[in-house]
C-alpha cells in the first residue's frame, strides 16, 4: 500500500528549480511592471523632520517618491497591522509616520521605469531627522529587562516559561555537585539566498495579484486587507516557490506593503526587492543571555534545574518562545524553576528562526549537561540516561513516542563514541587536538487544522491543492506522496497546487507542522473521493462491491479494490462512468485530534568530532553523526537534506555566526553575506543521518516533521567536543579561534 510515503523520491519541482522554471515573486513580468527601491532610515531613534524628494524626482524615469506624508490610505490601528502570528504589542507600519523604531526601517519608496533608476534615485532623496538616545546593546538593558509571566495555562502552553517545580533554590543549595554557567549567543540573521521581493500587479479590474516571498500566503492577503483597506477579493497572494525563508517569511515582511501601496497610488503592477543590506532590517534571532544551573544529589540524581533567560525584542513589540524549559522535556528532575526577561531595544523585533528558542536555549542547557558530566566525571551520554525522562515534566504527562534511549544508542554506534578517552587534549591528529562531544536535540511535533482539495478524473489523475508553501524543505514532494499512495495512483498523475491564497486554508508553513498537517489533510480528503468513488460504484448493476463498506475498500492502482478480495474492484473510470461524471472533487478540513493528554515531541542525539589546530586555534568539524527520532519518515531522501542543512547551520550557529552591532550608532555592521560568516563547503565535512524507528499514533499517517529538530543540539555538540579536545570551555557564541587563546 505505502509505495510512495517512506521512500526516498526525489524533489517532484527538482527539475522546474535547477532549470529556472520554478518562479520566484521578483520573477513575474508583466508589461509596464515599475521597480520600486527602498530608502532606509540611517539613524536608530527618533523622528523625521523632512524628506526632500526633490532631486529623486528630477532623475529621469522616476515616477513618484512615497513616503509617509505621501502615500495612499493606512488603516490607522495596531489590530489591522496585526497578522496571525504576531506577538503582542504594536506591530511595525511601514511608511506609516514620522517616527524611527529602528535603523534599517523603510522610511520611502522610490518608483521608477527600472531598477537601476529607482536605486540611483533613491540616493538622492536626502533626509532630516531629529535624533534620540538608543539601546541596542542586550547587556545595557540586562537590568531593565522585563519578566516575562508564565502563561496562565502553563500545562499546554507553547510560549513562555513553565512554572516552578517543587523547591529549586533548596535544592541547588542541598545538592551535592552543582554546575552553573552564564551562556551567550548573539543575535542571528538568516539570510535565505532569495531576497524580500514583492511583485504587486495591478489588474485591469484594479484588482491585485501580488507574488511575495512568504511562508503563509493567506496571512499576506489578510494582513494587506487590513493594512491597506482591501476586500478580500481585491487581493490574491502567490509564492509558488520560495528561496529559504527559515522562519524569517512567517510574518508578513515590508516588501510587500510598499509593492501593494505603489501599485495601488499609481494603478500600475510595481515591484520591491530588498538588498542583502536591508534584509537586515527585517527580524533576527534574539540574542540571549542564559544562565543555567544544575544540581546533583547525594545519590548522583540531578535534583535541581534553574534555567534563567534574557532575550530581545523591539521596543515595540514582545517577540518571545519557551526559551527556557527544554530541560523539561529532557530530564527528569524534581525541582526546577525557569525565568525569562525580554530586553527591549531600539532594533527591528526579533522573530522566529529555525527551532526557535530551542536551538538557544538547548544550547545553554546540553553544554550545562556536558560540564555536570566533567564535574561528576561521567561520560555524558550516561549522564542523560541516568536522568532520562519518561514523562514530560512539565505536565506529567507520557510521550506520545519518545525514541531518544534508541537515537544515544544508534548515534554512538555510528560514531564509534565507546573509543572515545573521556580526558580533556588526550586525542590527537598530528598537530590537531581531536575532541569528541555529544548533545541531546528536542523540538515540537505539532498538528494544524488545515483544508485540502482533490479534484480527481476519470482518467486516473489527481489535482491536490492546498494554500500552504513549499519553503524548500520538500512540501510538494510529500504532498504527491502521501496523495499517491492514499488515491492509488502513480506520482506522475498527481499535480499539487499550493502557495496561492485563493486555495484551501492552511496555516504558515512553519514549527515543523506542515508535513503532519498537510500530509492528513490529504488522507482526510482522499477518504472523501473514495467514499464517492464507492456510492457511484455500487450503482453498477451487480456492482461487485454491492456489499463493501467504506473502510473496505481502498484505492490501488487506479482501481476501488476490496481489501478483503483484490478481484472485487471497480475502475475509477467505470466508477464515474456509472455516475455519469467524468471528475469528481472533495475538500475536507482535518482537525487534530485534541490529544492533550501526551507530549508530542521530536528527539535527537548528536555526535560530534572537531579537529583544533593546537598552534592556530582553527577548529573544523570534521564529522557528525544525527540521529533523528521524529515519528514515520515520508521521504527519507528530503528529511535527510532537512537534517543535514540543519547539521550544518548548527555549523555556523557554534564557529561562524554573529550580527555585529555598532551600539553607538545602533548600525549593523556586517549586513552583507561576505562578513556576516555562514559555514562554506570547505567548513561542511562528514554528516551522517540516522532516523531511528518511532512508531507513533498521533495522527493517522504517524509523522511528527523534522524541519527543526536538526539544527537542536548541534551547537553544543560542537561547543562540548572543543572543549574535549582543548580543555578550553566557551561560553559564548560563536566560537572563534581568539576565544580559544582567550
Ligand atoms: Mo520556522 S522558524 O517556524 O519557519
Amino acid at each position: 500500500m505505502a509505495a510512495y510515503i517512506g521512500s526516498a523520491i526525489s524533489r517532484i519541482d527538482g527539475i522546474a528549480k535547477v532549470t529556472g522554471a520554478a518562479k520566484y515573486a521578483a520573477e513575474f513580468n508583466v508589461p509596464g511592471l515599475l521597480y520600486g527601491s527602498v530608502v532606509t532610515a540611517t539613524i536608530a531613534k527618533g523622528r523625521i523632520v523632512q524628506i526632500d524628494s526633490g532631486a529623486a524626482m528630477q532623475a529621469k524615469g522616476v515616477i513618484d517618491v512615497l513616503t509617509h506624508k505621501h502615500r495612499p490610505q493606512m488603516a490607522d490601528n495596531d489590530q489591522a497591522y496585526k497578522d496571525e502570528v504576531a506577538p503582542d504589542g504594536s506591530p511595525f507600519r511601514p511608511l506609516y509616520d514620522d517616527k524611527i523604531k529602528f535603523k534599517g526601517q523603510p522610511i520611502a519608496l522610490v518608483v521608477a521605469e527600472t531598477s537601476e533608476i529607482a536605486r540611483f534615485a533613491a540616493s538622492l532623496v536626502r533626509v532630516k531627522y531629529e535624533q534620540e538616545g538608543h539601546l541596542t546593546d542586550v547587556f545595557s538593558r540586562r537590568d531593565a529587562a522585563i519578566p516575562i509571566k508564565p502563561p496562565a495555562n502553563s500545562a499546554d502552553a507553547l510560549f513562555g516559561p513553565p512554572k516552578t517545580r517543587g523547591n529549586p533554590e533548596q535544592a541547588l543549595a542541598a545538592s551535592a555537585v552543582r554546575q552553573e554557567g552564564e551562556y551567550y549567543v548573539p543575535i542571528e540573521h538568516h539570510n535565505p539566498m532569495e531576497l524580500y521581493a514583492a511583485t504587486a500587479i495591478y489588474e485591469s479590474d484594479g484588482k491585485l495579484t501580488v507574488y511575495d516571498k512568504t511562508q503563509g500566503v493567506q496571512n499576506v492577503q489578510r494582513y494587506l486587507c487590513g493594512a491597506l483597506g482591501l476586500r478580500p477579493e481585491d487581493v490574491r497572494v502567490m509564492s509558488p516557490f520560495m528561496g529559504g525563508g527559515f522562519g524569517s517569511g512567517l510574518r508578513p515582511q515590508y516588501e510587500v506593503v510598499l509593492a501593494a501601496l505603489a501599485a495601488l497610488a499609481l494603478k500600475r503592477s510595481v515591484r520591491v526587492v530588498l538588498t542583502r543590506p536591508q534584509m537586515y532590517g527585517l527580524g533576527y534571532r534574539p540574542a540571549m543571555i542564559q544562565n543555567v544551573a544544575l544540581g546533583v544529589n547525594a545519590s548522583g540524581i540531578l535534583d535541581a534545574i534553574t534555567h534563567d533567560a534574557i532575550t530581545v525584542t523591539s521596543r515595540y513589540e514582545d517577540f518571545y518562545r519557551q526559551e527556557t524549559g527544554w530541560s523539561g522535556l529532557l530530564y527528569k528532575s524534581a525541582n526546577a524553576k525557569y525565568t525569562h526577561k525580554l530586553a527591549h531595544l531600539d532594533l527591528a523585533t526579533s522573530c522566529d528562526m529555525r527551532a526557535p528558542s530551542a536551538a538557544t536555549g538547548v544550547y545553554a542547557l546540553e553544554s550545562a549537561m556536558d560540564e555536570l558530566a566533567v564535574a561528576l566525571d561521567l561520560d555524558p551520554v550516561e549522564l542523560r540516561l541516568r536522568c532520562y525522562s519518561d514523562r514530560d515534566q512539565h505536565t506529567d504527562h507520557p510521550y506520545s513516542s519518545k525514541a531518544l534511549r534508541e537515537c544515544y544508542r544508534q548515534g554512538a554506534a555510528k560514531f564509534g563514541w565507546a573509543e572515545r578517552n573521556p580526558e580533556p587534549r588526550s586525542m590527537r591528529d598530528g598537530t590537531d587536538l581531536v575532541g569528541w562531544g555529544m548533545a541531546t536535540g528536542i523540538w515540537e511535533a505539532l498538528q494544524a487544522p488545515i483544508s485540502v482539495r482533490i479534484a480527481l478524473t476519470a482518467n486516473g489523475h489527481a489535482e491536490v491543492a492546498c494554500a500552504t508553501s513549499d519553503i524548500g524543505t520538500g512540501t510538494y514532494t510529500i504532498m504527491a506522496q502521501v496523495a499517491g499512495d492514499m488515491l492509488g495512483l502513480p506520482l506522475d498523475n498527481i499535480s499539487i497546487k499550493i502557495g496561492d491564497s485563493s486555495l484551501p486554508q492552511s496555516p504558515v508553513e512553519g514549527g515543523s507542522w506542515i508535513a503532519t498537517s498537510v500530509a492528513n489533510g490529504i488522507a482526510t480528503t482522499a477518504d472523501a473521493i473514495r467514499d464517492e468513488l464507492l456510492r457511484l460504484a455500487k450503482r453498477i448493476p451487480n456492482s461487485p462491491l454491492a456489499n463493501a463498506a467504506p473502510d473496505d475498500v481502498a484505492l490501488v492502482h487506479g482501481k476501488l479494490t476490496s481489501k478483503h478480495d483484490a478481484l472485487r474492484f471497480v475502475s475509477i473510470a467505470d466508477a464515474m462512468r456509472q455516475g455519469g461524471v467524468d471528475r469528481i472533487e472533495q475538500e475536507k478540513t482535518s482537525e487534530p485530534a485534541q490529544d492533550h493528554t501526551r507530549a508530542h515531541n521530536t528527539h535527537s542525539a548528536v555526535f560530534s568530532e572537531v579537529k583544533v589546530d593546537e598552534q592556530l586555534g582553527v577548529i573544523r568539524v570534521t564529522r557528525v553523526v544525527s540521529a533523528v527520532a521524529a515519528g514515520r519518515i515520508l521521504n527519507t531522501k528530503t528529511a535527510t537534506s532537512q537534517i543535514l542543512g540543519g547539521v550544518v547551520w548548527g555549523i555556523g550557529m557554534a564557529l561562524h555566526e554573529e550580527t555585529l552591532i555598532d551600539h553607538r550608532f545602533g548600525r549593523i555592521m556586517n549586513a552583507n553575506i561576505a562578513e556576516y560568516h555562514v559555514p562554506a563547503n570547505a567548513d561542511v565535512h562528514d554528516i551522517k543521518v540516522i532516523f531511528v524507528e518511532e512508531p507513533d499514533d498521533s495522527n493517522r499517517l504517524g509523522i511528527k516533521g523534522l524541519g527543526e529538530i536538526g539544527i537542536v543540539g548541534v551547537a553544543a555538540a560542537i561547543a562540548n567536543a572543543i572543549y574535549h579536545a582543548t580543555g578550553k570551555r566557551v561560553r559564548d557564541l560563536p566560537i572563534t579561534l581568539d576565544k580559544l587563546r582567550r
